[in-house]
């Protein structure tokens, strides 16, 4: 379906979600077996207990298309009435075609979709314009969907990155929503790309493409600094949801949910510790799932909206940061339309 030029509609609203998580378990005991590390280290460094992790034929598509075919279910719609697909990812399914083409071909649709890369805070930068996209284009339905395969990136032998990522996605469904209406209410996004270093995998791009030497020297893995990483995303996250919330007209105080990027247990006590957020009103699933990246901030919500947590009028910020170093954050009022 052709979006009209002339409709357009107040705000859009979250009005499905889903989930997929590879079976396979990856624990803190499993990678003892591998490297130089141990569960009580890990726990207490980044508080991730296990991650799930693709196994044979499972891709960062197939995990898309499940994630999708469940929002759009759980909206009460079918995939013809979807207008516009974006695939947030870090881990696309290969470098040409981009991803979204597959979970397109997956889903049994057609309308326009495109990647969104943007780290860690991918699914921020994809509600945002995917929200944009339905309210300035008078679109009917929007689905953005968060999907990662980190473990196909994650070196096995460097104790200090293969120990907090993990794979998924996650997805919502966005539908037009009236002027005092739920949905997104205002959002905040930011890069500073001067600390490229900082988390990057070096081959594989225009800059350096793939060959034989760079496979030997492991550069089609991710490098990561994490402490760095730790402090600047700290920093980022808390002016992110002051900017976000102050354009609300908001404080933390009003703030019901607090869903934060699952990076680190400890990235998320500092920056809810300086915000002034319980904990009682933060989400946390990093024990179960590690770093998802583009996924993570969607996994959370989906699973804290299955548990019953929100109520309809609830004020939910989302925040994160990844690599770029990009980061973001969105408020919205919870509710179907
Ligand atoms: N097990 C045991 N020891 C370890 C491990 C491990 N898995 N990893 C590192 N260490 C060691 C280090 O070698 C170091 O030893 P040394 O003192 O002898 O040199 C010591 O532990 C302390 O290392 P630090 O790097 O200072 O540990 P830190 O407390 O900073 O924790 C961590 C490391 C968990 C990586 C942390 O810095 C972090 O989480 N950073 C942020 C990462 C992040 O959020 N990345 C994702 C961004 S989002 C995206 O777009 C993908």
């Amino acid at each position: 379906m052709a979006a009209s030029a002339l409709s357009t509609h107040a705000r859009a609203a979250i009005t499905g979600w889903g989930t997929a998580v590879p079976e396979q378990r990856l624990t803190n005991a499993d990678l003892e077996q591998r490297v130089d590390t141990t569960d009580e280290w890990i726990v207490e460094r980044t508080g991730i207990r296990e991650r799930r992790i693709v196994g044979d034929g499972e891709t960062t598509a197939s995990l898309a298309v499940e994630a999708g075919t469940a929002a759009i279910k759980q909206a009460g719609i079918t995939p013809e009435d979807i207008n516009l697909l974006i695939v947030a990812t870090a881990t696309p399914e290969q470098p040409i075609p981009h991803t979204g083409a597959f979970v397109s071909d997956g889903l049994g649709i057609h309308c326009g979709s495109f990647d969104l890369g943007a780290g860690c805070a991918g699914f921020l930068y994809g509600l945002v314009t995917g929200s944009a996209l339905l309210t300035s284009g008078g679109l009917g339905h929007v689905l953005i969907i968060g999907a990662e395969t980190l473990s196909r990136i994650a070196n096995p032998k460097d104790r200090g990155t293969c120990i907090l990522f993990g794979d998924g996605a996650a997805a919502v469904v966005l539908s037009p929503s009236t002027e005092d209406g739920p949905g997104l209410l205002t959002w905040d996004l930011g890069c500073d790309g001067s600390a490229t270093g900082l988390l990057e995998v070096q081959a594989g791009g225009s800059r350096l493409p793939a060959t034989a030497e760079t496979i030997a020297a492991g550069q089609q893995f991710i490098k990561m600094q994490g402490q760095e990483v730790f402090k600047r995303a700290v920093r980022a996250v808390v002016e992110s949801v002051k900017n976000a919330l102050d354009r609300a007209d908001l404080t933390t105080a009003d703030v019901d949910w607090f869903i934060p990027h699952q990076a680190n247990a400890r990235i998320i006590e500092a920056a809810a510790n300086r915000l002034g957020i319980p904990a009682e009103r933060t989400v946390v699933n990093i024990d179960r799932y590690g770093n998802t990246s583009a996924a993570s901030i969607p996994l959370a919500m989906a699973e804290a909206a299955d548990c019953g947590k929100f109520k309809d009028g609830d004020i939910v910020l989302l925040s994160g940061f990844g690599a770029g170093m990009t980061w973001g954050s969105a408020v919205l009022r919870w509710g179907t339309p």
